[in-house]
């Protein structure tokens, strides 16, 4: 679909964090696609860059270069949005940093206090203040907010400690913004499995140069970080459409405070391969 064709997203404003790499990257081109006007909202201005090549000149598209940890940041991210675009139908908080699985006891006291403050700092309070920024233009518009969860929002072993926390911690938000936000704003999640992207680590523990695109490469085949139901390569495009689904109004009106799953199955049968629809 091109950009401002009949679309789910036709006349939607949305801002995406995270909007750079990776999933927000590609929320930002389905929204996009879908008929939004999109403010793409990160850290690395060199994504940013790359991204407005990509979708071209025309496209209905802000970069804002900010971090999720300020609250000032994200205010004015909230206010430019508004001043170029008009208004602000949907918040995708999206940006977070993961934790390689570190285990409690591969982490020293002051590896773990540093780990801690890092990731909860992005994962928690970065969607919290994007919540805070953007809720009153929300509420004019009856809008809504979309949080990028995880498997890690339900079940171990997808991270360590700190990062499995940071995400449950994410569905409690997302929940309790539904309560108090309602009736005028949904907040809704998309609990996400492994995806093919830039998801870097802590700077505490060396890990904010890794991507999680090298554990792909070294998985073995049975504990693959999330295993595609069809042949979908964990690309993160494939994980856009609940995004579409609940920004939209028509299409999910009455739904708030709810996650969607889109995990490839891990919720029913793990990281394992060993599944008899393989032999199918
Ligand atoms: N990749 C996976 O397997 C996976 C699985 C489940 C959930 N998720 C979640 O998906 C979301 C998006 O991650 P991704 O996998 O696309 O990784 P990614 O690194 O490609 O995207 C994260 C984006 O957030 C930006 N960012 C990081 N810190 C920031 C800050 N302080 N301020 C502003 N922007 C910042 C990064 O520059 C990057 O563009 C995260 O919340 C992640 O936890 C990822």
């Amino acid at each position: 679909m091109s950009a401002g064709s009949s679309g789910w997203l036709t006349g939607n404003v949305a801002l995406v964090t995270g909007g750079g790499s990776g999933l927000g990257r590609a929320v930002v081109q389905r929204f996009l696609a879908e008929g939004a006007s999109v403010t793409a909202y990160g850290i690395d201005t060199d994504q940013l860059s790359t991204l407005r090549e990509q979708v071209g000149p025309d496209a209905q598209l802000l970069t804002i270069v900010g971090d999720v940890r300020s609250s000032a940041d994200l205010e004015q991210a909230v206010a430019r949005t508004t001043e170029t675009f008009g208004r602000l139908d949907t918040l995708v908080a999206n940006a977070g940093l993961w934790d390689f699985q570190r285990g409690l006891t591969r982490l020293t006291p002051q590896e773990l206090e540093a780990t801690f403050d890092e990731i909860f700092a992005v994962n928690v309070k970065g969607y919290l203040l994007a919540a805070a920024a953007a809720w009153r233009e929300l509420v004019a518009t009856r809008g809504s907010i979309v949080m990028t969860l995880s498997n890690a929002s339900f079940y171990v072993n997808g991270g360590g400690p700190v990062y499995t926390a940071s995400k449950h911690a994410a569905l409690g938000l997302m929940r309790e913004l539904a309560f108090e936000l309602a009736p005028k704003v949904r907040v809704n999640g998309v609990a996400c499995g492994g995806m093919r992207t830039d998801l870097r680590g802590p700077g505490a523990l060396g890990l904010d140069q890794r991507s999680i695109e090298a554990s792909f490469a070294k998985a073995s085949p049975d504990r693959r970080p999330a295993l595609p139901l069809h042949d979908s390569s964990n690309d993160p495009k494939d994980f856009t459409g609940p995004y579409v689904l609940l920004a939209s109004r028509e299409q999910s009106g009455p739904m708030t405070g709810h996650a969607i799953s889109i995990d490839g199955g891990m919720g029913v049968r793990g990281f394992s391969s060993d599944a008899g629809g393989d032999d199918l």
